[in-house]
């Protein structure tokens, strides 16, 4: 090397460690947050209108300082295309994974995936089960207590019915329901019913169950079957417990298609505060829901994911046991629905 090359190089390397030393940061840090979003299923309403909110914050990332770049891939339900989908974002330089698995009882290729590259998880809406968290230490969750929707809506339902003499339309003392459940298995589905019921039961009203059906989440599917329990049950509903706003408002379609008239409808209540379900509960077509907070996660996630790239500010996450966040839900009506538009 010649003499003026040795002065550049030593100059360099100077500059370099001044550089990396005025960072404050480890050589290999990252300077980049770059986000891999795997999402179940992008034609689910709930979560496509979560992962706009979560472009919304990685971007919003930007006014304070950080680089971000967001990569995201739709598994269309299926596992084995999710599994391929963070095999892809892995090699694609992804150095944190935001993952809304397919299946909640099989991430363990996922999670052996990521860690071979040493690169965080942060799971969110469809919960894995406790004994997956804890195949790493790099594993999150973010999402919201099922419990408490249920709840809300067996509350609102409740209100509802107490207020409105009209609900029992056959006068017989009782409330005869139907539920409209999500995918079997989801953390969000039985939990949810069971909640909402015994809410229900506990404020003294009496039940009578007609019938339940599975509709994983879908207007189309719920508009279907509701149209087979108005067939079976006639009049008979009086009251339609969804677990989510998509259901409630297939529901709504079916009665639309048979042309009930309004005093032979029953009452309908969703969960998750959609755009579409918001709107109907603005209408009065939907009693109330029961507002799942997309902003919240998604803001949560976005400070997370920043954290965990660029090795600051995970002390201010709110975290509960140690690596769970869970977003309150709130009840909404046609009383306070313009607070959430
Ligand atoms: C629930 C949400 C549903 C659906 C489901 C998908 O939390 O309420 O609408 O999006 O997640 O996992
Ligand atoms: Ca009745």
């Amino acid at each position: 090397m010649s003499r003026k090359k040795k002065w550049m190089a030593g100059f360099l390397l100077l500059v370099s460690i001044q550089l990396l030393v005025s960072c404050g940061k480890q050589p290999d840090t990252p300077d980049t947050v770059s986000l891999g979003v795997a999402c179940y299923n992008q034609s689910d309403a709930f979560l496509s209108e979560w992962i706009d909110c979560l472009k919304k914050e990685m971007d919003g990332l930007k006014n304070e300082g950080i680089m971000t770049t967001v990569l995201i891939r739709d598994a269309a339900g299926s596992q084995r295309t999710q599994n391929d989908q963070v095999k892809e974002m892995l090699a694609a330089g992804c150095n944190v994974l935001c993952v809304n698995l397919a299946d909640r009882t099989d991430p363990s290729e996922i999670i052996d995936l990521a860690r071979e590259q040493d690169v965080p998880i942060i799971f969110f809406n469809r919960e894995p089960v406790a004994e997956d968290m804890l195949q790493w230490d790099k594993l999150y969750y973010v999402g919201a207590d099922a419990k408490q929707s249920g709840v809300m809506q067996g509350e609102l339902a409740v209100a509802a019915i107490e207020d409105n003499s009209r609900i029992d339309r056959n006068k017989d003392g009782k409330i005869q329901y139907v539920v409209l459940e999500g995918e079997p298995g989801h953390q969000d589905a039985i939990i949810r019913t069971e909640n909402a019921v015994e809410t229900l039961k506990n404020s003294g009203i009496e039940l009578e169950k007609l019938s339940f059906q599975i509709a994983n989440w879908n207007r189309a599917q719920a508009k279907n079957r509701m149209q087979q329990l108005i067939s079976q049950y006639q009049n008979e509903i009086e009251l339609v417990l969804a677990n989510n706003d998509d259901m409630a408002l297939g529901a709504l379609d079916a009665y639309e298609t048979f042309n009930h008239t309004e005093s032979a409808l029953p009452v309908f209540f969703g969960i998750d505060g959609t755009k579409a379900g918001l709107l109907a509960v603005t209408e009065g077509r939907l009693s109330g829901t029961v507002y799942h907070d997309k902003e919240g996660q998604a803001e949560v996630i976005a400070k997370l994911s920043a954290a965990l790239v660029l090795g600051e500010g995970m002390d201010e996450i709110p975290f509960e046991n140690e690596r769970y966040i869970y977003l309150p839900y709130q009840k909404v009506t046609l009383e306070n629905v313009t607070d959430f538009d």
